[in-house]
């Protein structure tokens, strides 16, 4: 996929760089001529990212469930970099486990991290934004456009985090901010291993082949292009687009097929 969109000295700042998809965009963003903010807990992986790209990339070590370490991240861009064009909001977490066993505290996580990290992140750096007449990205999921059985707390984050977008689209509809939130289908990474069970403990282990999935370096590119073409939303797969289609018209029927769809994965909690 080309990309004709020039990121040269554009100011770019991913959350949840040290892995997958916000991993793979930082990079993707940087050899494009970017200047990149990486933000994850993780410092040791971001500072060994950021040696490779020099003068183009700083790390922050940040958990966005904390509202001062996001505004952290954003006071540091400034410093570095004098202002924010694109602002990722890619930092998440998933959960696998039926609601009737799950501990409410996973939800609250959940939400913390995928909902609330997104909110506070947005918060500190509109004003740059605004100045920039730049983007906000947000990385949803299918999730965020139907409730997936296992995932209910992941549900509400992406619905949420949809709901949250859309109205803040309109009200930048006249200030040359662009609002966009981009729903991968499965992309290899390491979310299914890091996502919560009943506990709140990470599950450890994927039930995908995450060979046979799309490569992170794959979504890093439909990213940018999304943000190139100013996109409001993109869904990414074939699959994820007929989803959602026909769960606008025929719901009840999505609700049987999602529901063999989960249940035919290994060591489903719909088949426990
Ligand atoms: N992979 C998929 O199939 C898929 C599909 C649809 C949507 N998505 C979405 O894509 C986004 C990226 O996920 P991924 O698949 O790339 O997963 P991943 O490989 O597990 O990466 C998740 C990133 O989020 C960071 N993170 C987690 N909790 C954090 C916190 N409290 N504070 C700051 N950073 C935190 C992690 O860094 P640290 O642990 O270092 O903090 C890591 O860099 C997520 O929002 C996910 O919901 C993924």
């Amino acid at each position: 996929m080309s990309n004709p969109f020039d990121l040269t000295a554009k100011s770019i700042l991913v959350t949840g760089a040290s892995s997958g998809i916000g991993e793979a965009s930082a990079k993707f963003f940087i050899s494009q001529g970017a200047n990149v903010v990486l933000a994850a807990r993780n410092i040791e992986k971001l500072d060994n990212l950021c040696q490779a790209f020099g003068a183009k990339a700083i790390a922050v070590q940040a958990d966005v469930c904390i509202e001062n370490d996001c505004k952290l991240i954003i006071d540091k861009a400034i410093e570095k970099f004098k202002g924010i064009d694109i602002l990722i909001n890619n930092a998440g977490i998933s959960m696998r486990a039926l609601f009737k066993d799950t501990e409410v505290s996973v939800l609250k996580q959940l939400m913390d991290v995928n909902f609330w990290g997104m909110v506070y992140c947005t918060k500190f750096a509109l004003p740059y934004i605004l100045s920039s007449k730049g983007s906000i990205v947000s990385i949803s999921s299918i999730a965020g456009w139907r409730g997936l059985p296992g995932r209910t707390g992941y549900s509400a984050s992406k619905f949420a985090m949809q709901g949250f977008l859309e109205a803040l689209r309109i009200e930048m509809l006249h200030e040359g901010v662009n609002v966009m939130w981009i729903c991968p289908s499965f992309v290899a990474s390491n979310i299914r291993n890091t996502a919560l069970n009943a506990q709140g403990q990470s599950q450890s282990e994927t039930p995908l082949e995450e060979s046979k999935l799309m490569s992170a370096e794959e979504c890093a590119q439909r990213i940018l292009h999304a943000i190139a073409k100013r996109k409001r939303t993109v869904v990414m797969t074939t699959q994820g687009k007929l989803t959602v289609w026909m769960n606008k018209f025929f719901p009840s029927f999505v609700d049987r097929k999602v529901y063999s769809h989960f249940a035919n994965e290994p060591n489903s909690p719909l088949k426990k």
